[in-house]
């Protein structure tokens, strides 16, 4: 089970009977009818919705994901932390850079390509703009309109917005973004399902692990040292501390760290409050960011993310007598990772940098299943103490806005 410690010289000034208090006025917040993150992991429904589609297109060999923000993110962030190479060729359009989008459409087979258009609103202009790429390339490729819905996929709001009635309009299978849950708190829906079916990944266990945080925010122990946590990160804050690394100690997660970042900065960055969010990941970036990390102002969250257990590791025996060779002769690749870790937990506490210790026992559906649903209660829990409301992003509409505006006036 993900559990979590913190290491800091700094204790949140909290006692039991504030803590218990906190945390059910937090759980009744979770379980109002306007947030539906929460109580994603008993929407088995959403599953079986998904697993239709993937059995109707599960021969496809290319699946191209178009979506941007939440909609994007996380299921990249499951490709990359679960995936096992099912052998379909995934192609991310996450942006509108034309050399980049010429890049990834040119390997591409049109006619053996799956293309999943994620949208909540179904009119963010990034993706409105790829997929009409996209048409024009099934056109190239002989295929026409009335054959789009053996090429193409939806997901979208349940109600509203353009690919909704689109959807209609082609006969296209269109899957549900429930009205309740928003872009950066999707991935636990078919936005990251249909993708991680296409990779092989385990969507049952994925849920089942976000379920047992579910579970454990609901008992009073661990509940108590989820609000603790929470309520630290808000003292920190209010004297100053504005910015949030996250380095999880492994390749793998480093999309979760991209994913956390939109999350973080998207949720709580407003009314002039927020931490910057930092992505980071070990042992890679102790050459890079780490010295600032470490020497740098003080005025950092750090949360070190260590998996326990890799499925893979590599000896390290050798016969060389080099220093450098002989020390390590003894040991595994993974123990070089824990040694790595445990050596810059220590030298952070030591210089009285403020850090919580993340464990995960290995990277399998359930471990990732928790962390997702802990990042985004723990996101919401300090939005609360902040007092910030995290599940809007008017800065980010206000830029859409006047992009729009700029495409009128230049018609
Ligand atoms: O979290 C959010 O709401 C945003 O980041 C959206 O995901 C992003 O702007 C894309 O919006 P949409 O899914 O409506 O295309």
């Amino acid at each position: 089970m993900l559990n979590w410690k913190l290491r800091s010289s700094h204790k949140a000034k909290v006692n039991t009977p504030e803590l218990e208090k906190a945390m059910s006025s937090y759980l009744k917040t979770l379980s109002s009818p306007d947030i539906g993150f929460f109580g994603l992991p008993n929407r088995k429904d959403l599953v079986e919705e998904t697993q239709k589609v993937f059995n109707q297109f599960k021969h496809k060999k290319y699946f191209i994901h178009i979506g941007i923000g939440g909609s994007a993110l996380g299921p990249e962030m499951l490709l990359s932390a679960l995936g096992n190479g099912s052998g379909v060729k995934f192609v991310f359009i996450n942006n509108i850079d034309p050399d980049d989008m010429c890049r990834k459409l040119d390997k591409v087979d049109m006619k053996e390509a799956l293309i999943y258009v994620v949208s909540k609103s179904g009119t963010t202009a990034e993706t409105v703009a790829a997929m009409a790429i996209l048409m024009n390339a099934l056109k190239d490729a002989g295929i026409k309109e009335n054959q789009y819905k053996d090429h193409f996929v939806f997901c979208t709001d349940p109600v509203k917005g353009e690919l909704r009635k689109l959807g209609k309009e082609w006969g296209v299978h269109t899957l549900d973004i429930p009205s309740n849950v928003g872009g950066r708190f999707s991935v636990l829906t078919p936005v990251g399902f249909l993708p991680a079916m296409f990779s092989g990944i385990n969507v049952q266990d994925v849920l089942e692990g976000a379920e047992d945080i579910q579970r454990h925010l609901s008992d009073p122990k661990i509940g108590a040292s989820f609000f603790e946590l929470a309520q630290w990160i808000k003292e920190l804050h209010d004297q100053g501390v504005n910015q949030t690394v996250l380095m999880p100690y492994s390749s793998l997660l480093k999309d979760y760290s991209s994913w956390f970042v939109q999350l973080w900065a998207e949720s709580l960055g407003k009314n002039g409050k927020g931490l910057t969010p930092i992505p980071a990941y070990g042992a890679t970036d102790q050459h890079s960011q780490m010295q600032l990390f470490m020497e740098g102002p003080n005025d950092k969250v750090m949360m070190l993310i260590e998996v326990e257990k890799f499925h893979n590791d590599y000896p390290l025996k050798n016969s060389l007598s080099g220093e450098a060779f002989k020390n390590l002769a003894p040991f595994k690749l993974s123990d070089l990772m824990k040694a790595e870790f445990e050596g810059t937990l220590t030298a952070l506490q030591e210089n009285g940098r403020h850090v919580v210790h993340l464990q995960i026992p290995s990277l399998q559906e359930e471990y990732v299943g928790q962390l997702i649903l802990f990042a985004e209660c723990l996101t919401v829990m300090v939005g609360e103490l902040i007092k910030v409301d995290p599940f809007n992003q008017p800065g980010v509409e206000a830029g859409k806005k006047y992009a729009n505006e700029w495409l009128k006036n230049h018609q």
